[in-house]
């Protein structure tokens, strides 16, 4: 998608013969847009710890690149290994930072050291192409809905709803959950979002917002507890979110919130759907709530907000009561049944265990 009418992806390489991995620095937007070099796996993971890049598509392709990178600098089993023991401690919630990681060490591993890192590097692009067109897929099942809905109103314009950012910057380009937004608006379909703040970190004011804005597509930031109260008086026709981890059964781990407008959007007979890549799908676990592992990040994210001040300065203040402790879950589970239905690069399918297999049946047995 483009920054000033300049088409970016959320992670790439200067130069296929050599170049440095590049990044936009996540933390600075949307008052600053600066690219930052990765130069090591260390580089890699300290960037998908402090969120310099988020997201579950993304975190995975940094993930890639890491490997790439610590090959570079020592292409044995050993650092190979290490390589991924260190990635994969990182973030604990988004699966697709193991799927990355495995697909990368299914790609190396075995090879001869001398073409590991011509290989590597060849993987971890390959895996941001396909990232952009598994997207490109869930943009066009997605825009079925919109379509849908703009033709049961027509001349009036569609409001969706949308939590956290799972736009082009949480994916390498298009975004998961927005992805059908911008094809509905370059297809001139009139669209707005309601776009949910997103605290503690604000990715949906800061990040969605932003994305939003620099694509034209009408928005309004909305404080995380207004959702409900607008679905109460029809003005959201449809909640489409990202996921982190999907599970076998059809649960949903989202960032922090999510559950509360499942909640209200099933009360309001809204319809609410999460646009998922099949990376974001953990065969392995059934039970989101009982099995899926939710981060816990620094209480100083909820006591403390970030921002520009008058003068233009980036500063952070502290919004709490002085020694009041906070807890800070980054995400939550939304159960399959309050989920209308899944959007996937393979199309779209009932949260549940029979509807994931009837798209990927290879999964079966
Ligand atoms: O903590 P974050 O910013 O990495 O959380 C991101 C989300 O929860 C997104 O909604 C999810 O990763 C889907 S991104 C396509």
């Amino acid at each position: 998608m483009k920054v000033n009418g300049v088409h970016y992806r959320s992670i790439w390489r200067e130069d296929q013969a050599g170049g440095a991995v590049k990044i936009i620095d996540q933390t600075r937007l949307p008052h600053e847009f600066v690219i930052v070099e990765l130069g090591t796996l260390e580089d890699a993971a300290r960037a998908i710890e402090t969120m310099q890049v988020r997201g579950a598509p993304l975190i995975g392709a940094t993930a890639a690149y890491g490997i790439a990178l610590a090959l570079a600098h020592d292409p044995s089993d050993e650092a190979l290994e290490a390589a991924a023991a260190r990635l994969r401690r990182t973030r604990p919630t988004a699966i697709n930072l193991n799927w990355a990681i495995d697909e990368m060490l299914a790609a190396i591993r075995n090879r001869p050291r001398e073409i590991r890192i011509e290989e590597a590097f060849a993987k971890a692009a390959d895996i941001c192409d396909q990232d952009v067109e598994t997207n490109r897929r869930i943009g066009e099942h997605g825009l079925t809905l919109i379509r849908d809905i703009a033709a049961a109103k027509p001349g009036q314009t569609v409001n969706i709803l949308t939590h956290c950012n799972a736009g082009w910057i949480a994916t390498v380009d298009w975004g998961t959950a927005l992805a059908p937004i911008y094809m509905a608006h370059d297809a001139d379909i009139p669209v707005h979002v309601w776009v949910d703040e997103t605290r503690p970190r604000n990715q949906g004011a800061a990040l969605t917002a932003w994305e939003l804005g620099q694509h034209g597509v009408p928005h309004t930031i909305i404080a995380d507890n207004s959702g409900g109260h607008l679905m109460q008086h029809g003005k959201v026709d449809l909640c489409i979110v990202g996921t982190d981890r999907t599970t076998a059964q059809g649960d949903v781990a989202n960032k922090i919130g999510t559950y509360l407008k499942a909640l209200a959007a099933r009360d309001n007979d809204v319809p609410f759907y999460v646009a998922l890549p099949s990376s974001t799908i953990d065969w392995t676990v059934r039970d989101g709530i009982a099995e899926i592992p939710i981060e816990e990040r620094a209480a100083t994210e909820v006591t403390h907000i970030t921002g520009r001040s008058g003068d233009g300065q980036i500063v952070t203040v502290q919004v709490s009561a002085p020694g009041s402790p906070a807890a800070n879950h980054a995400f939550d589970v939304t159960p399959a049944r309050l989920v209308t239905g899944l959007v996937t690069e393979r199309g779209i399918c009932p949260a549940s265990a029979e509807g994931l297999l009837s798209l990927f049946p290879e999964r079966k047995g």
